[in-house]
């Protein structure tokens, strides 16, 4: 055990002030800003953590294999930044929820673009799947629930096999993901089947640290939803599914009690109804 931190005078407080000190001419002031706070808190985390050369050595081995493994299709730092908090603790930051507005949610690495624009009623399918069928009908409102016309709303999901189409070739590009219009109500629907639950890349360092802190990399089933419309903050938000074993365990910590639903049976199909709330840009 190390002894309680705060009843010790700090280890070599002259150096945080040097460095601090270094950038006063740092002609950014956010910048200046941003990086005098990150300095008294990389240091304050060493001085507490007491931390050992090796441990640091490790850290630094950590970070360099987490960019080794980035590529064009695959952003481990993002995945870093999710397991740890950090991606849900900025959405908060920058979102302001409100009576009216959706709970915004985590982007995750596989939005693959803006995709094909489908009419109200279609389906996202681009090949056949064993999994029960889902319809999905929204709403897009504004301030005092005004509907929003032409607001393009976009969608994406897993496939019953646990992957997107972006992570499994087997799948025809553009499978379970599509773009729709909202009409002058403010209305989109479309047919899917049930989203599962899956594991989020876990062959890499993330994964590595997920097991070493003895947690697992499962995600609660979910659509994705990304709606934009002009005069409007953009909202990135997922609907999760009620029952699902891994809501109250998230590996990024997405889950917002607001976005969780219970689907409706109709005439053999499980049917989300959901009311999307945008806040108005000043
Ligand atoms: C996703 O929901 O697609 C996701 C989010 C964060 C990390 C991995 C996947
Ligand atoms: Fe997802």
């Amino acid at each position: 055990m190390h002894p309680d931190p705060s009843s010790r005078a700090p280890v070599f407080p002259e150096l945080t002030e040097d460095v601090v000190g270094r950038i006063a001419a740092t002609a950014d002031a956010r910048v200046r800003e941003v990086m005098e706070l990150l300095i008294h808190h990389l240091h304050a985390f060493v001085r507490e953590a007491s931390l050992s050369h090796e441990e640091w050595r490790n850290a630094i081995e950590f970070l360099t294999r987490t960019g080794k493994m980035c590529s064009e299709s695959r952003q481990e730092f993002i995945l870093l930044s999710d397991i740890l908090g950090v991606s849900m603790l900025v959405d908060a930051v920058n979102n302001r929820a409100g009576a009216g507005l959706t709970d915004s949610t985590v982007l995750g690495p596989f939005y693959a673009g803006r995709q094909r624009e489908l009419a109200r009623g279609e389906t996202i399918l681009l090949r056949e799947e064993d999994g029960p069928p889902l319809i999905v009908e929204g709403t897009v409102t504004s301030q005092n629930g005004k509907p929003v016309r032409d607001a393009l709303v976009e969608v994406w999901q897993t496939a019953p096999n646990q992957l997107y189409d972006v992570q499994d070739d087997a799948q025809p590009e553009g499978h379970l993901r599509a773009s729709f219009r909202t009409d002058e109500r403010g209305n989109f629907s479309f047919r899917s089947i049930l989203p599962v639950s899956y594991p989020i890349p876990d062959d890499g360092p993330a994964g590595q640290l997920l097991q070493l802190m003895g947690r697992h990399p499962f995600r609660p089933a979910h659509v994705h939803f990304m709606i934009s419309a002009s005069g409007h903050r953009m909202l990135v938000t997922h609907l999760f599914l009620s029952g699902d074993p891994y809501l109250d365990s998230d590996a990024v910590f997405g889950v917002k009690p607001s976005l969780i639903v219970t689907p409706e049976e109709r005439n053999g199909s499980h049917c989300i109804v959901y009311h999307f709330g945008l806040e108005p840009l000043d």
